[in-house]
């Protein structure tokens, strides 16, 4: 069989299995299994693949059809200008939180080294794209789970960003003061779970059941700026929440879809 054809089976696979972008998927895949890069595959498609790189594509190909993430089967992925490990400890960075990353440094423009706060870090892809990108930065980064901040450090290390890592429940035990504090907390009702793409029954469920963390935030987050990834639907609540606590400079911002996403407001005390 040529790698055309390996090709054009991955995407029938997974087309047949649901995937939203079959042809993507496979390629990506196909790629990463044969150490290619993507467009290789095109000017080498009519090169026969030998057992065991088939074996390998068949193995990676086989696992997104059961709908496991892309991320988690490739076993990384990009996040700003970073390449984060990813796999089931923590949840996959979307490109969403890229924009969250992109207020925050907006935010703290004109602070020198400022102390920030990434709660609830997950894979650390807020919390290591702002240290990478505000290097003056001290940043502190939280989350409940020891797996995901296992991943946190891994991918710390990997990219070589001195961040502190803290097992805790939201900002306890944290001294501040802090210039902002960041978090993208679970957001999903516990009566939209069973909706929810399949790809999201691989990831931990602790990464996106909302137990109410957004609201306890709110209440003890009281220092600088408190930016937060939002449910679309509860923008105009969250923002009214943060105001109602005594937060200046409420604002709303919207992801590249135009959805609104992002709430922040500054603690004055
Ligand atoms: C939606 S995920 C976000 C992960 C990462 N920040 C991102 O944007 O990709 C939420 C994260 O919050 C963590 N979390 C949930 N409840 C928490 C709590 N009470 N205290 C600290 N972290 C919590 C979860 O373990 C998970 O890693």
């Amino acid at each position: 069989m040529t790698l055309a054809d390996v090709l054009n089976g991955a995407v029938d696979y997974l087309t047949a299995r649901g995937v939203d972008s079959p042809r993507v998927d496979a390629e990506l895949i196909l790629a990463r299994a044969l150490g290619l890069q993507r467009i290789e595959l095109y000017t080498q498609h009519d090169r026969p693949l030998t057992d065991a790189e088939r074996a390998e594509a068949r193995g990676l190909v086989r696992r997104r059809g059961t709908r496991e993430p892309l991320a988690y089967v490739l076993g990384d992925w990009d996040f700003r200008r970073l390449t984060l490990k990813t796999d089931t400890r923590a949840l996959v960075p979307r490109p969403e939180t890229e924009i969250v990353v992109e207020r925050c440094l907006k935010l703290l423009q004109g602070t020198a080294e400022p102390r920030i706060v990434d709660v609830g870090t997950g894979t650390g892809a807020i919390g290591l794209a702002l240290k990478h990108e505000r290097p003056d930065a001290h940043v502190t980064a939280t989350d409940c789970s020891a797996d995901a901040l296992s991943l946190a450090k891994e991918n710390a290390h990997a990219n070589g960003l001195d961040v502190e890592l803290v097992v805790t429940d939201l900002l306890d035990g944290l001294a501040g003061p802090f210039d902002l504090v960041v978090s993208n907390p679970p957001y999903v009702r516990a009566d939209e779970m069973e909706a929810l793409a399949p790809e999201l029954a691989h990831e931990p469920v602790e990464a996106l059941l909302d137990r109410g963390q957004t609201e306890r935030l709110i209440e003890t987050a009281r220092f600088g700026w408190l930016v937060l990834e939002i449910h679309e639907m509860r923008a105009v609540e969250i923002a009214g929440r943060l105001g109602a606590a005594g937060y200046e400079d409420v604002t709303v911002s919207k992801d590249l879809a135009g959805r609104d996403r992002i709430v922040e407001g500054r603690w004055i005390p």
